[in-house]
């Protein structure tokens, strides 16, 4: 199979934390995986976020992988802290309550596989700050209403937004006080692809996208995720525009209080791999289901069909596979049966807003 080191392998191969939080939608891999007790799932790890709320929907096993070791050292660490310790050490090593990560970071850290370990020994700087939003796209995402928000909004817009009890009157909220000319121009301008590139992904990672006007598409998809989903279920918007999650209930499945005797049972049976999908493939498998976040954009036409194809051949008749696209179209093609009526509805609600598509493929029986 292809490499992908003509691609971006070797620059996502770098131990530096580029997500530290998962901003895809996991209620679509949930409904559009339809996981079973039986399933045996493969996921990009990222920052694992989706990885265990997959195992929280109750999979046989899941296999996260990633390319990134600071990726799987992040997902080894909540690991850790789930398999030693109680709901407070999770939070507190990820610099969700009050108290030192530090300290929370010494009582698990020899329950860590070395590399980890070694990682954050290393980096002891991003416990510090609360690595939850310290990854490299957040500090940028987050650097948005840190920097800019402030000037542009009324102080208690986000408050009385987050208090809306329909979209509608959040809607309203938000285009006769959010969508000002000011915060159209500046928004469009941060999330456009020159200040991306250089300060939240990399260039090489915008190779394949054509769109000229990245800015206004985000600026489009953001003003409907502000008029179709409601702040007070959708903890992505939430931390977007303020940099926490709020009320960890209505957070990430992994970090709700609810879930953490299931995240227990579920941990012990996450396994977690170092490696780029394609090539760690075949010493794994197979598998029902799988989610590929939207690994398929850094890679050409070609290079992505033949990826599928290889990943396609690791599932098991009637297994499921879903992605998503940003910004460069990849939809299902091959040895793949497309889910689109179901993606497309599954899309139409995606409260993490970024992407301009959702994809189901199903292997043939
Ligand atoms: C695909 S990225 C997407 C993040 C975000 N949606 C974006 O586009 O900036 C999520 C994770 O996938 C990993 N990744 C990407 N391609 C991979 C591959 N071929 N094998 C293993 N991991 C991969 C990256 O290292 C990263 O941690």
């Amino acid at each position: 199979m292809s490499d992908l080191r003509s691609e971006v392998g070797d620059l996502l191969s770098q131990a530096t934390l580029r997500y530290s939080m998962v901003w895809e939608d996991d209620e679509l891999l949930r409904q559009g995986l339809r996981i079973a007790p039986t399933d045996d799932v493969l996921c990009i790890c990222s920052a694992g976020d989706n990885v265990l709320s997959l195992g929280l929907a109750g999979a046989n096993t899941v296999t996260a992988v990633d390319m990134n070791p600071a990726q799987t050292a992040l997902l080894e660490l909540k690991l850790a802290a789930v398999r030693t310790g109680s709901y407070e050490r999770l939070v507190g090593v990820l610099g969700l309550a009050d108290g030192a990560p530090r300290e929370h970071y010494r009582a698990l850290r020899d329950d860590l596989p070395a590399d980890a370990a070694a990682f954050w020994d290393e980096h002891l700087d991003l416990l510090e700050g609360g690595v939850v939003f310290a990854g490299r796209l957040e500090t940028y995402i987050l650097g948005f209403a840190r920097a800019h928000l402030a000037e542009l909004w009324p102080d208690d817009l986000f408050d009385r937004l987050v208090r809306a009890t329909t979209v509608e009157a959040q809607a309203t909220l938000f285009l006769g006080e959010g969508l000002t000319a000011d915060f159209e121009e500046r928004f469009s301008w941060y999330f456009g692809r020159e200040q991306m590139a250089a300060n939240g992904r990399d260039p090489a990672q915008f190779r394949h996208v054509q769109d000229g006007d990245v800015g206004g598409y985000f600026l489009r998809r953001f003003t409907w995720a502000m008029t179709h989903t409601r702040l007070r279920d959708n903890f992505y918007v939430r931390a977007f525009l303020s940099g926490s999650y709020g009320p960890l209930e209505s957070g990430p499945a992994y970090l709700r209080p609810s879930n953490f005797e299931a995240l227990r049972l579920a941990a012990a049976r996450v396994r977690v791999v170092t490696g780029q999908m394609e090539q760690v493939l075949s010493q794994y498998g197979p598998f029902d289901k799988g989610a590929f976040s939207d690994m398929f954009e850094y890679m050409s036409p070609e290079l992505a069909a033949d990826v599928l194809a290889g990943l396609a051949a690791a599932f098991r008749p009637g297994g499921r596979l879903a992605w998503w696209c940003l910004l460069v179209p990849r939809p299902v093609k091959g040895a793949l049966t497309p889910l689109d009526g179901l993606a497309d509805s599954l899309w139409e609600g995606d409260r993490s807003w970024f992407y301009r598509s959702f994809h189901l493929g199903e292997v043939s029986g």
